[in-house]
């Protein structure tokens, strides 16, 4: 029998290709010189779309695909993936909950002491000479015993939450409601949990019901010297506001893994000292992308075996 072909949507570890190439025909959509053509080629005979959580796949991409019977996401986030279109044609959709959970809140955290701890300037420090030039670097932010507001205690959100208390921090979340049994003060809004805290993490999923969560309002509710963090996506945040609040200094740090525009983002990102970037790398460590592939390729296993897919997103 033919093996089932997949159209791949972004490039993927050998070490899941390889295996992949056994059990089905592969087609890179990511090497093709022109998409349009490799679509009109090979659109036909794809049976399955295998695609990240920054890529997704749009209504249009599968509406040319008239055999597709699964769209496998390597990540957790499906926001960019269109599952109305997907509903509609009755085409499961399965993501990679979990296995990147613990990474992605170690992220938070990394970029959360690297900015107020200004890691990269001290790395800087030593490098270039300074330390022997200079002597000590200006002094930091103390993040240990901060008051930290988490936007949406999820998965990771909750990940992120147990960290914190490890650094003796005092906890609040918001979110759609209340979560039962969580002993974190919870308000409505991002924009009624800012003022009450230090330092600000957004872990809300991306999508059209999280878009512009983190409003102007909630940015300009943060107090002057606030730290802000984001894992999630670039979406949930009002960017424009968010970069005036960083030119004008209300918010004194961040550490951000997600942008609007990736991978293009706004430049001036780039001109903030008191801002530390990452290339939305928070899932990013070989055991985790390990985990999140095999369980991309058990679902999809699993679909073209008639089994039950072990981490189908609900329609
Ligand atoms: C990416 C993510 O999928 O899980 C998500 O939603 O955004 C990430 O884990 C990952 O970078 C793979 O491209």
């Amino acid at each position: 029998m033919d093996k089932p072909e997949l159209l791949v949507m972004g490039v993927l570890p050998d070490w899941d290709l390889e295996p992949m190439a056994e059990r089905y025909t592969l087609r890179l959509l990511y090497e093709a010189p022109d998409e349009a053509a490799f679509i009109a080629e090979h659109g036909a005979a794809i049976r399955g779309i295998v695609t990240k959580g920054e890529i997704g796949a749009s209504a249009e991409l599968m509406d040319r695909q008239p055999r597709l019977e699964i769209v496998a996401c390597y990540g957790v986030g499906v926001d960019a993936i269109d599952r109305a279109y997907c509903a509609k044609r009755g085409i499961p959709v399965t993501n990679t909950p979990d296995v990147l959970t613990e990474d992605v809140a170690d992220l938070a955290f990394a970029l959360l002491l690297a900015a107020a701890r200004r890691i990269p300037a001290a790395d800087a420090w030593v490098r270039d000479g300074s330390w022997v030039r200079e002597g000590s670097m200006p002094l930091t932010t103390r993040v240990w015993g901060k008051r930290m507001g988490i936007v949406g205690l999820g998965r990771i959100g909750s990940a992120v939450a147990k960290r914190a208390e490890g650094f003796g921090m005092a906890i609040s979340y918001s979110g759609r409601s209340p979560k039962p049994g969580v002993p974190y003060a919870f308000h409505p809004s991002p924009a009624a949990l800012a003022p009450e805290v230090d330092i600000l993490v957004c872990c809300a999923m991306g999508g059209p019901t999280t878009q512009g969560l983190i409003d102007r309002a909630a940015i300009e509710a943060l107090r002057p010297g606030a730290i802000f963090v984001n894992v999630s996506r670039g979406s949930v945040v009002d960017e424009p506001a968010l970069l005036e609040a960083l030119r004008s200094g209300r918010i004194a740090m961040a550490g951000l893994d997600v942008f609007w525009n990736e991978p293009a983002i706004d430049a001036e990102f780039a001109s903030f000292p008191h801002v530390v970037l990452a290339p939305h790398a928070a899932s990013g460590t070989v055991e985790t992308r390990r985990a999140m592939g095999a369980l991309m390729q058990e679902n999809l296993a699993a679909h073209f075996a008639g089994r039950p897919l072990p981490t189908e997103v609900k329609p």
